[in-house]
């Protein structure tokens, strides 16, 4: 929110709990990793905000002794499976993640013994019992790659069929589609995008691969949240419309001030359950340390690893 338009005592406690966290943090030699998403004041206390790719390198790499991750569970499982020695922390259990939950091990296993030939990609946004039996995961900064550099003919992807729908027109690969989708991207409306770009003609659109494919038909890029400034600033157009959560169009507009972004998108209500005050609870009673059995981290490290490998290669 803006500072201005924020009545003095709540600006002042924001900036209290912003001075104490910032404290705890050193204290307690915690790294605080931000997604894109989160609530604009959360970027004041990240020693690093991106996207989930980002967010992943950055766990791996990291020196502290507590990893703080502001965004949702996945991220945090992705963090630990990659840090297990370390302590790390998802300030609410209200992180969740509706996409993450739509792929079930019961399900995997029936579509692995469907599909005996077929390579497992799933999608980060899942939990470390489903990267456990994958060949190798993947974000929206890479997918398409990633299932490009698999030796199968087959590709099991999950759990976003949107994604997975994309990657298909853009591999020659058979992708078998999960029927698993986020509610935050797939309801937004074509028709009303093209609403806005009719009244908005000189803008450009910049939409994640989540959303439906009648969405991204009408979109002039498509990327995950990592790639939307990269685009903006080098695109020579001054206006955007961005398909996404609602928080991306802040951050480019902090990232890319010299652009104009309107916001066409829906709230995350997962990504938005993170505030100031359950972080600076976190780091004060170790709430919510996200363990997760040995077996699980030592197979869905291979997923995760093999993605980092493919990532840093392709760099
Ligand atoms: P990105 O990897 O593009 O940041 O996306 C994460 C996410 O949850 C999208 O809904
Ligand atoms: Fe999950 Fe969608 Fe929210 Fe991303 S935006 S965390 S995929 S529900």
């Amino acid at each position: 929110m803006n500072q201005r338009l924020m009545p003095q005592s709540f600006a002042n406690d924001t900036e209290k709990l912003i001075e104490l966290i910032l404290e705890l943090k050193k204290q307690r030699n915690a790294v605080i990793l931000v997604h894109n998403y989160q609530r604009p004041e959360m970027y004041r206390i990240a020693d690093y905000i991106g996207d989930s790719l980002g967010l992943s390198v950055k766990a791996a790499e990291t020196k502290a002794d507590i990893i703080l991750f502001c965004g949702v569970r996945f991220m945090a499982e992705t963090a630990k499976v990659l840090s297990p020695e370390k302590t790390v922390l998802l300030p609410t259990l209200d992180a969740g993640c509706s996409l993450a939950d739509m792929a079930t091990v019961e399900k995997l296993e029936e579509v692995k013994r469907k599909y005996p030939d077929a390579a497992v990609a799933s999608y980060v946004n899942t939990s470390a019992d489903i990267k456990a039996m994958s060949d190798i995961c993947c974000t929206s900064a890479n997918a398409v790659e990633i299932v490009n550099s698999l030796p199968n003919k087959r590709v099991i992807f999950l759990p976003d069929k949107n994604l997975g729908r994309y990657v298909q027109q853009h591999t020659d690969k058979e992708i078998i589609l999960w029927d698993g989708y986020c509610f935050v991207h797939d309801k937004l409306n074509a028709e009303i995008l093209m609403d806005f770009k009719q009244r908005y003609p000189d803008a450009k659109v910049i939409a994640h691969p989540e959303c439906k494919d009648e969405l991204l038909k009408i979109s002039d890029h498509v990327c995950g949240t990592g790639g939307m400034a990269k685009f903006a600033k080098h695109d020579n157009s001054k206006n955007f419309i961005v398909v996404t959560e609602c928080g991306m169009a802040e951050k480019l507009r902090e990232d890319v001030p010299e652009k104009n972004f309107l916001s066409f998108c829906n709230v995350c209500p997962y990504m938005k359950s993170t505030t100031l005050p359950l972080v600076a609870r976190s780091l004060v009673h170790n709430t919510h340390e996200i363990t997760l059995p040995e077996g699980i981290i030592a197979n869905a490290r291979k997923a995760i690893d093999r993605m980092l490998k493919f990532s840093k290669n392709a760099a």
